[in-house]
């Protein structure tokens, strides 16, 4: 299915990706996530795989199996993730962060399940770490992408992230579509690189936009390297 030009493109290269969600534990029985799957994630890392990269696949809880090749690593919080993403960032060359990362955490994990009172609860939530930003500011060598989902003034949002979280290229995901995005198959994304690229990718599997966007980090990356 990939161009024959592409086949094994990424051979020799090292390539770290994050998917699904993170799940935010209150206590013994609930927890705070969303709707991501992992789909885009998991397809990005087996694209990888296809071209020959060695890959690195973190991944949140999803209902996805991993094809064989791929080292996966399974995490389940916001901090989980950003310990097993800045344990391997050393020696990657491109870096992609599609998980959807919870921005917020319960204050406290209860060891016990809460029971309830009379009246409202309030719980108390504070900010997860920024694990995008975190490895923009400890960049040397990686090519680093993140995504964004955006229901509005997409392009505007999408490059104040990729100025703010220092990254190579941003990917961002229209969600005020349902038809793309959470939970589908297929997706459409725009491409927005710091070189200047500007790409639009309509409406595809998410296993093509996959394909697609290695192309697009490709062309970057092999200038990187001259
Ligand atoms: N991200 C991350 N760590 C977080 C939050 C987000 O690594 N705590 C990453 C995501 O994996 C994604 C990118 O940052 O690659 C953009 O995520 P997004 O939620 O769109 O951006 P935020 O910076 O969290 O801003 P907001 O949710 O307010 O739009
Ligand atoms: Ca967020």
């Amino acid at each position: 299915r990939m161009k024959q030009r592409e086949k094994k493109m990424l051979t020799g290269k090292k390539v770290l990706v994050s998917a699904g969600p993170t799940k935010e534990i209150i206590d013994p029985v609930r927890f705070l996530s969303n709707h991501s799957t992992g789909k885009m994630g998991f397809a990005l890392a087996e694209a990888a795989h296809q071209l020959g990269a060695e890959v690195t696949l973190v991944t949140g809880p999803v209902q996805l199996e991993t094809v064989e090749g791929i080292k996966r690593i399974d995490v389940v919080s916001a901090e989980e993730m950003n310990k097993a993403m800045l344990d391997h960032f050393a020696g990657q060359d491109i870096v992609i962060k599609t998980a959807a990362v919870a921005d917020y955490m319960p204050k406290k994990q209860y060891q016990h399940k809460l029971k309830k009172q009379p009246g409202d609860l309030q719980l108390e939530m504070v900010r997860t770490p920024d694990i995008l930003k975190g490895l923009g500011e400890k960049k040397t060598t990686q090519y680093l992408v993140g995504f964004a989902a955006e229901t509005r003034e997409i392009e505007r949002y999408g490059r104040e992230k990729l100025e703010r979280k220092q990254l190579d290229a941003i990917v961002i995901n229209d969600i005020s579509s349902m038809e793309t995005g959470f939970g589908s198959d297929d997706n459409a994304v725009h491409f927005i690189s710091k070189q200047g690229a500007n790409v639009t990718l309509p409406q595809a599997s998410k296993q093509r936009i996959a394909e697609q966007l290695f192309t697009e980090i490709l062309k970057e990356v092999e200038l990187n390297d001259r």
